[in-house]
C-alpha cells in the first residue's frame, strides 16, 4: 500500500517536470538600432572596423554622446581602454584605424 503512494507521488512529479519542459521558447524582437556611425574621408578601414568591432558590448550610443572634437589622443585612449579594461579582442592594427576614424570623424 505504502510503496503504491510513492510511485504515485513520483509519477506526479516527472509529468510536471516533463509539462516544464515542454513550455514554448519564448521570442522577441529586437528593435533595430537606428543610431548608426557616419564615414568619414580616407578614413573608410577604420569606419569599417569601427562597425564590426565597437557595436559588440554596446551601442554607438556611448560613442555618438561624447563630446565633439576630441582628438586623437582621446579616442586612442578610448579604444586603449575597450581593449585592455574590457577585453575587446581588436587587432592592434584595427585599433589604431579605428582610433583614427573616430578622430576624424568625431
Ligand atoms: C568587450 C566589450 C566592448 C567592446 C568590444 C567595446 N566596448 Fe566600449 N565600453 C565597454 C563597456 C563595458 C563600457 C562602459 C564603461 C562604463 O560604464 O564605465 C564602454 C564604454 C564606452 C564609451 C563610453 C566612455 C567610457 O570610456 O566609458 C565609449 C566612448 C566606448 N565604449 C567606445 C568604444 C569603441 C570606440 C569601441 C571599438 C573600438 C568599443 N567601445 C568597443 C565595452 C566594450
Amino acid at each position: 500500500m505504502t510503496k503504491h503512494r510513492i510511485a504515485a507521488a513520483c509519477g506526479g512529479i516527472a509529468l510536471l517536470a516533463a509539462g516544464g519542459a515542454q513550455a514554448e521558447p519564448r521570442s522577441y524582437d529586437i528593435p533595430e538600432p537606428t543610431a548608426q556611425l557616419r564615414p568619414a574621408k580616407g578614413h573608410e578601414a577604420g569606419f569599417e572596423a569601427a562597425q564590426t568591432n565597437c557595436m559588440v558590448c554596446h551601442s554607438v550610443d556611448y560613442i555618438l554622446t561624447q563630446p565633439p572634437g576630441k582628438g586623437a589622443a582621446f579616442w586612442t585612449g578610448e579604444v586603449t581602454k575597450m581593449v585592455s579594461v574590457f577585453h575587446a579582442p581588436i587587432e592592434e592594427a584595427d585599433a589604431k584605424a579605428i582610433a583614427a576614424y573616430l578622430a576624424a570623424a568625431y
